[in-house]
């Protein structure tokens, strides 16, 4: 579904991606893992079109990005899912969700929020995949955190897409709702066989969702496994020298429990994040 070879990208003079190798088959959950500035939004981006790489390959659904292609066309294969969901707040959830639909609607139908029946039946779909049907016409202001989230993935789900970019989903949720969200995503996307590739920043979450983990580190892939061969040399070739604390820190995260914190010493410093 996702096919990235030595996948290169700067700005200007800051290298940011130095050969990326990945490829992310139908229905794979895929969490990446690294610190603050590693490049993972700079590669969700290159995915889904929004930044154009300097060299190497990248294939989503079929489409070669680094070629003259139809952003429309990329539109309907991605689906994004953000931190900060960029839901309409006074807006119903039901419109928010269809609001998905969007980029497969005529241009005139979309300023008139014209929707077809059978994409509000979908919206409806979506949204009782994610355990929201009972809200649909409510104002998406009115919703917690955790719902707003599910009606973020719900809008994503109503693209229909074949692969899901979930930029830090759960950073703001408290740890419960964050991973019920986790669970929904991974839940709906397996059963439709859509490729994500989710950006996390809590190891233990990326351990119980992940079908597959990947790390990055100043724009090279250090790691690339199952969940439980993520241990302490693959944290410390993620993490290294030890900002995760830090890291953690300013991200406001719980520490997390048990023993995945890297055996070396703390360095104090976190210049350069
Ligand atoms: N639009 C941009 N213009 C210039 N530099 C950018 C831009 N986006 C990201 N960067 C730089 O690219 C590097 C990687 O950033 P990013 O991909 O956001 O990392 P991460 O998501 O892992 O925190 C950082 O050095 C950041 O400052
Ligand atoms: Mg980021």
């Amino acid at each position: 579904m996702i096919t990235i070879r030595n996948l290169r990208k700067s700005y200007d003079s800051n290298h940011v991606l130095h050969g990326i190798d990945m490829d992310v088959k139908a229905g794979e959950f895929v969490v990446m893992l690294g610190l603050s500035g590693a490049g993972k939004s700079t590669l969700l981006r290159c995915i889904n079109g929004l930044n154009q790489p300097d060299s190497g390959q990248l294939q989503v659904g079929g489409i070669d990005l680094m070629r003259k292609h139809s952003g429309r066309e990329l539109a309907r294969h991605v689906a994004m899912v953000f931190q900060h969901h960029n839901l309409v707040p006074r807006l119903s959830v039901r419109k928010n969700v269809l609001t998905g639909r969007l980029g497969q609607v005529s241009t005139l139908a979309s300023v008139l929020q014209f929707f077809r029946r059978s994409d509000i039946a979908l919206a409806e779909q979506c949204l009782e995949r994610v355990g929201l049907t009972h809200k649909a016409g409510e104002r998406t202001q009115a919703l917690s955190g955790g719902q707003m989230q599910r009606v973020g993935i719900a809008r994503a789900l109503a693209q229909r897409p074949q692969v899901i970019l979930a930029d830090e989903p759960v950073a703001s949720l408290d740890p419960r709702t964050a991973r019920s969200v986790l669970q929904y995503l991974r839940d709906a996307t397996r059963e439709l066989g859509i490729a994500v590739v989710c950006n996390l920043h809590q190891v233990d979450y990326a351990r119980e969702f992940g079908d597959r983990i990947v790390g990055l580190s100043q724009g090279r892939m250090v790691f690339d496994g199952a969940p439980d061969q993520l241990g302490d040399a693959a944290l410390n070739a993620i993490y290294h020298q030890v900002p995760a604390m830090a890291e953690l820190q300013e991200q406001h995260t719980p520490m997390p429990a048990g023993s995945w914190m890297p055996a070396s010493p703390m360095v104090a410093t976190t210049g350069g994040l």
